[in-house]
């Protein structure tokens, strides 16, 4: 792609350059220097259409390259922008009809007080879009010669300092060329979690540091060092800067909650599968969450008028949990377990499933543990006698909405079969699949819901081939998407 940007600049000729605009965002700002070297640093980069680009107009000083402990000072530099001396009682008008050429960067006055001459202001101009009076557009001309305001471009110093840039300008001219400047991150709370790359970490501190600048609310900044695989799901993670402090506060969907982010799972991609089973919910329908957290399914199907059974392994998470459902006002809505998945299904499920399935509530089981749910599934086999409780066989069975990663090329197959496996029993055609979202290429999160088959509930049951396993409105096929 180089070759290709080099040959269109070695094709272009200053003189024909339409547009100047400057080009930090730009995918070509990594060019390297030395390909640019015959051309005038306030002529143009790339060429798009026939319009051509200003490269780093702004641009820190190339001394800050490879910079790894932050110093703000060396980002100072001076730039050359041109102005249009302006009447005061006309200054107004002026600067709103010159919207599209004056200066814009964050922290910046375009507009100066001229020294000695109380009568006129100085208004900056955005040197990417004027070079010479010829730059104003006809309507530009028009309302600066109804104003009186002489069209001649005078030119200013103007110091651009650290705080005036952004966050990716700062890093594009810190990190080496033409590899990946990430300044993206998850916002959890006060923290800002990153997944930096081998090519950034000798710059962690540095690009921590300019975060936590750049950033308003965020004051500490961490970076996972290990890939999410722990029994807890939560992350190894180092502290790049900021107050280290842990315990955060969120809000997901309206809901609030506080745990210790180096503790506990959180993922603040998750929210719209929150809200996308929530909404499945009824007031007065129960759910039963196997691995519940910090209660991000819990709390707000409580919230909701559902009575709800949370669960989960990590004594951290249970303990956030039922800080939240307090939190929340809703701790007399929501019964918590600190246990194995397995043992909360064939123990406080088990227990609770006879005098549920006799109420109307309908029942739902979440199980979001994507990495190992599916094959939990297979403790609901047997859980319940239909010899000793013939009654509820005839009652409609839990919804259980469980979760999965896939590697496969067609993921909802993949998930159907796995849960066909764990539970025994063929799922197609008695389970719907949900898309959650794409986790890394080639990896999906699913979410496959069914309605628990009687022979896998039951002990010593036989299905009468002739008879539906559940009612027609609620029957749905796999692979039909529900969102
Ligand atoms: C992917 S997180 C999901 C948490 C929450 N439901 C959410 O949507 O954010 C999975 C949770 O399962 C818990 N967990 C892991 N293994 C478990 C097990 N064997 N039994 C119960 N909980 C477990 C973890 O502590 C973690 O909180």
């Amino acid at each position: 792609m180089w070759r290709f940007i080099y040959q269109c600049l070695k094709n272009v000729s200053a003189p024909s350059l339409v547009t100047l605009r400057p080009l930090p965002r730009s995918p070509f700002c990594g060019v390297p220097r030395s390909a640019l070297a015959n051309f005038a640093p306030t002529h143009l980069l790339m060429v798009e259409q026939k319009s051509v680009e200003i490269l780093d107009l702004y641009g820190p000083p190339p001394e800050v390259r490879g910079m790894t402990c932050l110093d703000r000072e060396a980002f100072g530099h001076t730039v050359k922008v041109p102005t249009l001396r302006i009447q005061k009682d006309v200054l107004h008008k002026a600067v709103k009809n010159l919207k599209r050429v004056a200066l814009k960067r964050p922290g910046l006055k375009r507009v100066l007080e001229v020294a000695g001459d109380e009568s006129h202001k100085l208004l900056l101009l955005d040197p990417a879009s004027v070079s010479s009076p010829t730059s104003f557009s006809e309507a530009e001309k028009r309302t600066l010669g109804d104003l009186g305001v002489p069209l001649q471009i005078g030119h200013h110093e103007l110091r651009i300092t650290y705080e005036n840039l952004k966050a990716d300008e700062v890093l594009r001219a810190v990190l080496p060329e033409g590899q990946d400047v990430t300044s993206g991150f998850s916002r959890v709370g006060h923290i800002a979690h990153l997944n930096l790359r081998e090519h950034q970490l000798p710059y962690r501190k540095l690009i921590g540091q300019v975060l936590i600048d750049k950033n308003s609310g965020v004051t500490c900044v961490v970076n996972k060092t290990n890939t999410i695989d722990s029994t807890f799901r939560n992350f190894q993670m180092e502290v790049l800067a900021g107050d280290g402090n842990m315990v955060t506060k969120v809000r997901e969907n309206g809901v609030s909650y506080e745990f210790d982010f180096s503790q506990v799972y959180w993922n603040p991609r998750l929210s719209t599968e929150h809200e996308r089973v929530v909404d499945l919910l009824r007031p007065g329908d129960v759910v039963l969450d196997v691995f519940a957290g910090v209660g991000p399914f819990a709390i707000p199907a409580a919230r909701h008028g559902c009575s709800v059974l949370a669960n989960d392994l990590n004594p951290e998470s249970h303990r956030w949990l039922l800080h939240n459902c307090r939190l929340n006002k809703v701790d007399g809505k929501v019964r918590t377990f600190n246990m194995d998945g397995r043992a909360f299904i064939r123990g406080p499920l088990r227990e609770a499933l006879p005098s549920l399935l006799q109420g109307p509530a309908e029942v739902h089981v979440v199980m979001n543990l994507p990495a190992l749910a599916l094959e939990f599934l297979d403790a609901f086999h047997g859980l319940l006698d239909s010899d000793s409780e013939p009654e509820l066989v005839a009652r409609a069975l839990p919804q259980v909405h469980c979760y999965g990663f896939s590697k496969q090329d067609d993921p909802r197959q993949d998930v159907v079969d796995r849960a066909s496996a764990s539970l025994g029993v063929r799922m197609e055609g008695r389970c719907s699949v949900h898309m959650v979202r794409n986790v890394a290429p080639n990896k999906e999160m699913m979410c496959i819901s069914f309605h628990l088959p009687r022979e896998v509930l039951f002990s010593n049951h036989s299905v009468d081939k002739d008879s539906p396993e559940e009612p027609s409105s609620k029957r749905q096929k796999c692979g039909e998407p529900t969102d």
